[in-house]
């Protein structure tokens, strides 16, 4: 286990949006460069960079033509190196993102394996023997010399890689342990040491539970895989970390990942923090991710002050995850959100985003904050991009300062990769940093905090002091730090005993121009919490 992941905590960017250097109106590598005194000042200190590979961009990068280079909109490979080095100056961790199930049809690799002549790639994907398998694809698939139909793994741009599959049921599916698909296996492991040789300090991966196909309920074959990766890493490069996108940490920390992502699938109690959409017909399709209106009336995010929420529609299904990453010597990484994913700024205010950014950040595991998130950057209902769809609106330039593009870009503001957000009120960096009551300099002083104590790194020592069905507060222990939330705006009691030196507090409630009610009243046998309030307690 690297050590530095203890204490990280991590800022996802999105290349595309967030800081372009030479006015062409996309983000660059430089953007990056050029940010990250800002990032090291906010309290993260390491970053996953989404694809910035070479790509035709039909999903947004995560259709590789290239592993190895750069894609030019973004830079080159020297610039990337530069932003290795220039990170680690500052102690800062830089993550790629790995993509392992599938390439670009554009990718030499599958251009190859389409001939009809057998050559060194002919077996990189996986291919049906024949054009006219409408059993399996109830269309003539005919787009190749090659006479076959190959697999995809997502958009129809994406032809799966050939990992084989667990229990090859058709003549032209390989076994997992087919040489042929140990190749495939040894190609990516390729790429990522050419990576890492040159400075990248480990990989999200992309759809990490999904490389050998077919029937297995524990995905054993793809776990083996990732064995195998997880013993190079071991030897050669002990301090790399991988986290994946797969969400089960029993799987994905058993078969070698340090950190496991806690995503917005259904049973992973995610959504019901701050995205509970679960009565409201933008949920239709279980994610969120579309850009229909959301009914707040029917939204139980348990961090909405009038939603009425339960945090154990939550902690049912985190618990179980969180000790399967204590077993397993791995962490599981709740994000703020993702560039899949609505803003969290869709459903929370920015009182509501203080206490659900406080939980995040004094939870276990290893934090993900998303650019924007940290002043509230609004999910925005435009249309589609580079295979976004309702994912699009959480992807809009970082919005730095009051000047032109919101300080993302000089270029002209039809000439933007996406357009900032066009409202009067739109926060900005600048704004947020005059403020000492801005979410910007609540989120700086909450994640500063979880670098002085120890008791609220990483380290899988969560306790659960005072959680109950449809009641409030919720308390929670830290090695010894108490923790505790009131999310509602009324005041909350519990009865318990707790420690009585205040560390820190954030009191949103009873905003009516007074002065702050104080956050919590404690005495030898309870503890009483304001409305939206948040202390930590010794
Ligand atoms: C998950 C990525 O996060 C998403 O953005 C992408 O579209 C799919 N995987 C396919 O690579």
């Amino acid at each position: 286990m690297p050590k530095w992941l203890q204490d990280a905590i991590f800022y996802e960017i999105y290349p595309q949006s967030f800081n372009d250097t030479n006015g062409d109106g996309i983000g660059d590598l430089d953007g990056i460069t050029e940010k990250l005194d800002y990032i090291k000042e906010l309290g993260c200190n390491a970053l996953w960079i989404n694809p910035c590979y070479d790509s035709p961009f039909k999903d947004a990068g995560y259709d590789v033509r290239d592993y190895k280079k750069v894609a030019p909109r973004y830079g080159t490979n020297a610039d990337l190196y530069r932003l290795f080095g220039e990170a680690h100056k500052r102690g800062i961790h830089v993550l790629l993102d790995l993509i392992p199930g599938h390439t670009s049809e554009e990718h030499p690799w599958f251009r190859e394996s389409q001939k009809q002549e057998h050559n060194e790639y002919s077996e990189r994907y996986v291919w049906a023997d024949h054009t006219f398998r409408i059993e399996h694809y109830p269309y003539v698939a005919g787009e190749s010399e090659r006479d076959g139909i190959y697999m995809l793994n997502f958009y129809k741009c994406q032809p799966a890689l050939n990992y084989g599959f667990f229990n090859p049921t058709e003549p032209w599916q390989m076994s997992y342990k087919d040489p042929a698909c140990q190749q495939t296996k040894e190609a990516l492991k390729d790429v990522m040491r050419f990576w890492l040789d040159h400075g990248c300090d480990g990989f999200r991966v992309d759809m990490a539970n999904y490389l050998v196909k077919g029937e297995d309920e524990n995905r054993t074959g793809t776990c083996e895989i990732w064995k195998d990766i997880r013993q190079m890493l071991d030897t050669d490069y002990p301090e790399a970390a991988l986290v994946s996108e797969w969400a089960n940490p029993k799987q994905s920390l058993s078969a070698g990942f340090h950190m496991d992502f806690l995503l917005n699938n259904p049973n992973t109690g995610y959504s019901t923090l701050m995205r509970d959409y679960s009565n409201s017909k933008a949920n239709e399709n279980t994610s969120g991710v579309n850009n229909k209106k959301i009914d707040s009336n029917t939204d139980r995010s348990f961090f909405k002050k009038d939603g009425h929420g339960d945090i154990m529609r939550f902690l049912d299904d985190y618990m179980p995850m969180y000790e399967a990453a204590k077993e397993n010597n791995g962490y599981v990484s709740i994000i703020t959100c993702n560039h899949d994913t609505p803003r969290p700024r869709r459903t929370l205010d920015y009182s509501e985003l203080k206490l659900a950014y406080a939980f995040i950040f004094t939870m276990p595991g290893v934090p993900f904050l998303y650019y924007g998130d940290e002043i509230g950057m609004r999910y925005l209902n435009i249309p589609t991009k580079e295979g976004g769809y309702g994912r699009t609106g959480s992807r809009t330039p970082m919005q730095w300062s009051n000047g032109k593009n919101l300080g993302f870009s000089n270029a002209f503001p039809e000439d933007l990769y996406l357009s900032v957000d066009p409202s009067p009120d739109a926060p900005t960096v600048e704004d947020q940093q005059k403020d000492p009551n801005s979410l910007l300099n609540t989120l700086k002083e909450l994640l500063h905090l979880r670098h002085e104590y120890n008791d609220l790194n990483a380290q899988n020592n969560l306790e659960i002091i005072y959680a109950k069905k449809e009641t409030l507060p919720l308390i929670y222990k830290r090695g010894n730090l108490f923790i505790a939330i009131n999310p509602s705006e009324e005041e909350q009691t519990a009865d318990i005993a707790t420690g009585n030196t205040i560390i820190y507090s954030i009191c949103e409630g009873n905003t009516d121009g007074s002065s702050q009610p104080a956050a919590v009243t404690i005495t030898s046998s309870s503890i009483t919490l304001a409305p939206q309030s948040f202390v930590i307690i010794k």
